[in-house]
């Protein structure tokens, strides 16, 4: 018999509505003040302080100083892990919103605000709740640093998240959500297997031989070795993967000489790998190093290849996705679960987590109904959907409230 009763989701709805204009005040006023990754001092501190008003205990200090590991007892010898990610991005914000940011250069344009507040009410709703009846499973609520770039799920997890050594008991399992701008607010999605890809940095040197613009056979031009080897890594992934996979190469980065009359000595090139699996991220970066040395040499130039691995595969385990399938279905009802497609070629440091136990990732619906459009993630005119919130919170308490057996 399950303790996930529909009267304890109606209970949260509830909760819901009573904390919600709190909820949203926090949401604002953390959008008003975005910090960097590893640098979000203040946001570490509102977290504290919410936990500390909700009567959670809670582990400060962790990740490099502003990672904050969360702890509601229950049941269950191992808990369940909900993460949100807490940093903001080096972007000026133009939503002329009454609560814009208040730094310049700073802005919450991917909606880790919102994240972090889900996390906040879910804390706070599921401590209301374990007054009245125990929690099934205990829950660690990770609140991650540094998710732009800095891999701070890799720290947390370095730092104790998961393993049960800081608080609470082990974690079985690890939910985390993210904002999605193409589906509608109150829905949510998510997929078995690779849901964001693996993403990687390359950076390219091509030495040549400058000189006088005019005497080009008396040079190795590095400008048009390195518009051949541009245009020679886009076969990688038409010719050497699999139809059937997917990867993206994209160069983002050209830097050549800088006299109209000139023939430069140097080109840089850097730009982003994806890909979905393991094997094709290996044959990727060996093909990259293949294509751009092997050209350079037909232009007597040399190609000096930096591969730098980044995040790794967000890959939900079918036993989690099965988990947050059946919470997301009793919390919002099968036709506000959707089905993700296709994975979404952005990488997240969520996978880290999902490397150590058995996880899921879904998209939460920032979309308001009637609209088609609205500005992407990393845009200086996003802005998280307080609307969102609600469905957020749902999700996750009703995931908190699943008795099934552990994962791990
Ligand atoms: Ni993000």
């Amino acid at each position: 018999m399950s303790t996930k009763t529909p009267a304890r989701l109606d209970r949260v709805r509830q909760l819901i509505d009573e904390e919600l204009p709190h909820l949203i005040g926090i949401r604002h006023d953390l959008h008003a003040h975005p910090e960097l990754a590893y640098q979000e001092v203040r946001t570490s501190g509102v977290v504290q302080r919410e936990l500390a008003e909700a009567g959670v205990d809670f582990v400060p200090d962790l990740a490099g100083g502003t990672g904050v590991l969360g702890h509601l007892p229950g049941s269950a010898e191992t808990s369940i892990g909900l993460r949100a990610d807490i940093d903001a991005l080096p972007i000026l914000e133009e939503t002329g919103l009454g609560y814009a940011s208040k730094t310049s250069g700073r802005m919450h344009a991917c909606g880790h605000d919102g994240h972090t507040t889900i996390l906040l009410g879910t804390a706070r709703i599921l401590a209301r709740l374990a007054q009245e009846a125990p929690l099934p499973r205990p829950v660690t609520l990770v609140f991650q640093p540094a998710e732009e770039n800095g891999a701070g799920g890799k720290r947390m997890c370095e730092d104790g998240a998961l393993d049960g050594s800081r608080i609470g008991p082990r974690v079985e399992s690890m939910f985390g959500l993210h904002g999605y701008t193409e589906s509608e607010v109150g829905t949510v999605g998510s997929r078995v297997g690779p849901m964001l890809a693996a993403a990687d940095e390359v950076n390219i040197v091509i030495e040549g031989r400058g000189g006088h613009a005019a005497m080009p056979h008396t040079c190795a031009d590095p400008v048009i070795c390195s518009a051949a080897i541009v245009q020679a890594l886009q076969t990688i992934v038409s010719r050497n993967t699999n139809p059937l996979d997917s990867a993206v190469v994209t160069i983002t980065k050209m830097h050549a000489g800088d006299a109209f009359n000139v023939i430069p000595d140097r080109v840089t090139l850097g730009g982003t790998v994806r890909s979905l699996q393991e094997s094709t991220r290996e044959e990727l970066e060996q093909r990259i190093k293949e294509v751009a040395t092997g050209i350079a040499a037909a232009h007597d130039c040399t190609a000096q290849v930096e591969y730098l691995r980044g995040y790794p595969v967000t890959r939900n385990d079918p036993r989690a996705y099965g988990r947050f399938e059946a919470a997301a279905t009793g919390s919002l009802g099968g036709d506000r679960v959707n089905p993700i497609e296709h994975p979404v070629m952005g990488g997240e440091d969520f996978s880290f987590y999902g490397e150590a136990v058995p996880a899921c990732f879904f998209f939460l619906g920032l979309l308001t109904p009637g609209e088609t459009e609205m500005p992407a993630l990393h845009n200086a005119r996003f802005n998280f959907n307080d609307e969102a919130i609600r469905t957020g919170i749902e999700v996750f308490c009703s995931l908190a409230l699943d008795d099934s057996d552990p994962l791990s």
